[in-house]
Parts: structure tokens; sequence; C-alpha cells
């Protein structure tokens, strides 16, 4: 990495995790759907590790009603912990001490109501103090190495602008994602022109999808406040970033990792069979399952 004196680093994450998660009822209604697990994690500690892993250590949680859970989560459990350390469990008390290490501050705040991905990042303003900023969607599990949020911090220092993660999507799916249109700036960069919310496939400007990391400049506050309100009286993040565009350089970064959407029930199936499998505890057992599993249904096929 080569940086100046004068540039700046991300050393904060925002975590809007204030939505109402209606695609995961009945699980989510009356705990957080961030708090689901793939295998034994929950969605919002593989998020909080990808920050980490990139330096950060100013975590934000934009949080709503029924969200509790994510702060006991992050809390020390001071009887807990005694109670395993004294039945022996050393290991198990260092994995409940680990998850949050001594050198990570978390901060809390609320989203009054479930306005939009826009309006809950805006309610993290003032914790953010006008510093360049990390945005992780715990329900896009994104495994890389290295973690994708580092490969983007890494990029930030370098180029000093906003940059969204980006993948590559069939163009049957554009209408689900917002789509970028730019200029390649190199192997794995595009200079962002403009953003398509959910374009049809003939009218799509690429095939590059937004996935849900981001790192911003503090501009973006003042443009996601002018921006109307939506549908459902929604304000949204990808009009404060098409905003943006007039006044600074945003950059499309395709990073290199995996993506799970589990925000959908397919995703968090597909993450947590994909990390079952490679787990280390339960890998080869859940492994040889599968396999017997998939040679019974060829077998009555
Ligand atoms: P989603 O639209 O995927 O989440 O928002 P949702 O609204 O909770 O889920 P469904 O569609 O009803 O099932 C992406 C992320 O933005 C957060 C969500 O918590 C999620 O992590 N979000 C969304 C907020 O924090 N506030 C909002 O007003 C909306």
């Amino acid at each position: 990495m080569n940086t100046k004196n004068n540039d700046l680093l991300v050393q904060k994450a925002v975590f809007p995790v204030a939505g109402l998660g209606t695609r995961f009822l009945p699980a989510t209604k009356a705990s957080p759907k961030e708090m689901l697990a793939v295998v034994d994690k929950p969605l919002i500690q593989y998020a909080v590790e990808e920050a980490y892993a990139a330096g950060i250590r100013e975590m934000i949680f934009v949080t709503g009603r029924n969200k509790r859970a994510i702060e006991d989560h992050f809390d020390t459990a001071y009887e807990l912990e005694a109670e395993l350390a004294s039945s022996g469990k050393d290991e198990l008390t260092a994995l409940v001490h680990s998850i949050k290490p001594d050198d990570m501050d978390c901060v809390y705040v609320r989203q009054p109501r479930a306005l939009g991905l826009g309006h809950a990042v805006l309610c993290a303003e003032r914790l953010v103090r006008g510093e360049p900023f990390a945005v992780l969607l715990a329900d896009d599990l994104m495994i890389g190495e290295p973690p994708i949020m580092q490969q983007m911090t890494e990029l930030f220092a370098e180029h000093q602008c906003s940059i969204l993660a980006v993948q590559e999507v069939p163009r049957n799916q554009t209408h689900r994602y917002g789509i970028v249109k730019g200029q390649p700036q190199g192997p794995d960069l595009v200079g962002i022109s403009g953003l398509v919310e959910k374009p049809q496939p003939n009218v799509a400007p690429s095939n590059l999808a937004v996935a849900g990391r981001y790192v911003l400049t503090p501009a973006i506050f003042d443009l996601i406040r002018q921006q109307p309100r939506g549908a459902g009286g929604e304000i949204q993040l990808t009009d404060g970033i098409a905003a943006l565009l007039n006044a600074e350089q945003v950059l499309a970064y395709r990073y290199h990792g995996t993506r799970y959407d589990c925000g959908s029930k397919l995703g968090l199936m597909q993450a947590s069979v994909v990390l079952g499998e490679t787990h280390p505890e339960l890998g080869s057992d859940f492994s040889a399952w599968l396999q017997g599993r998939r040679a019974a249904l060829e077998l009555s096929a």
C-alpha cells in the first residue's frame, strides 16, 4: 500500500441493521435477521470480523426495534465467561471473549423507522464525524482472501474516493440489482458515470451489480439528505451515490471472492452448505453426509 502522510484511512464501519427482514418471517418476528446463523456464527459477526480484518476498530450499528440481541452479542458476557471458565472450558471461554476484541469499539444509534438504507446510513452521520467510512450489509455474506473490505480499504488508501463493490451477474438478473455504468480503469476498477436501479436486461448499461460493501466519503450525507422520498417514504442510498457522481469520482471494484445473498432463504441455505462443508469441526462429517444423500437420491431416481 502506497499512502502519503495526509491521505485518509477508513477507521469506521457502519452496519445498517434496522430493516424489518420480512423475507424471513416468522423467524424475524422477534429477533433480528442479522442474528440468523450460518453454521455457528450470526451474519452480523461475519460482517464485523470482515471490517476488523480491514483494520477498522470503530463499529457503528444502526439499529431498530427488536435488535437488542445484536447489542447483547457484542457486549461482554461476564456470567457466561465465568461459568465456562469455572468448568474448565477454556476454548469456549476464549471463543466467547473473542467476539468483541478489547481494541474494538461498538456504538449504537437508532433508526426510529425503517425508512430505507439511505436513511439508515444518514442516522450514523454524527458518529462518523466527517471521515471516510465503510458500509457493510450483513445480509450479504462475503467470503474472500484477503477479506473483501480489506481489498476495498487498500484501494481507498490508494485512490481516496468512494468505492462500491460490484460483481458480474447474468444479464437476465439485472432487474434485481443496482447496475453500474462506466469506463474500465484497469482490470478490476470501473470509473462510474451512472447508476441504474434494477434495470430490465435489455436496457441495463452493464452486468456489473452493486453488492453490500461500500467505502464512502462523508460528502454522501448532504446528498442523501437532499434525496426525495421514494415509494413507502424510503430514502435510497443508491440515489445519494448517484448524486455523489456529479461531485466526486466514484469507483466500482470487481471484488475477488464470493457473495451469498443471506437476505433470501435460498442464499442462506447455500451459504450454510458451502461454509458447512469447509467448517473445521463439522466439514468432513457434513460432506460425507451430503455425498451419501446425493448417492441415495440418484439411486431412487
Ligand atoms: P434489505 O431491504 O435487504 O433488508 O436491506 P430488510 O428490509 O430488512 O429485508 P426484507 O426485504 O424486509 O426481507 C438491506 C440492509 O439494510 C438494512 C437492513 O437491516 C439490511 O441489513 N436496512 C434497510 C436498514 O437498516 N434500515 C432500513 O430502513 C432498511
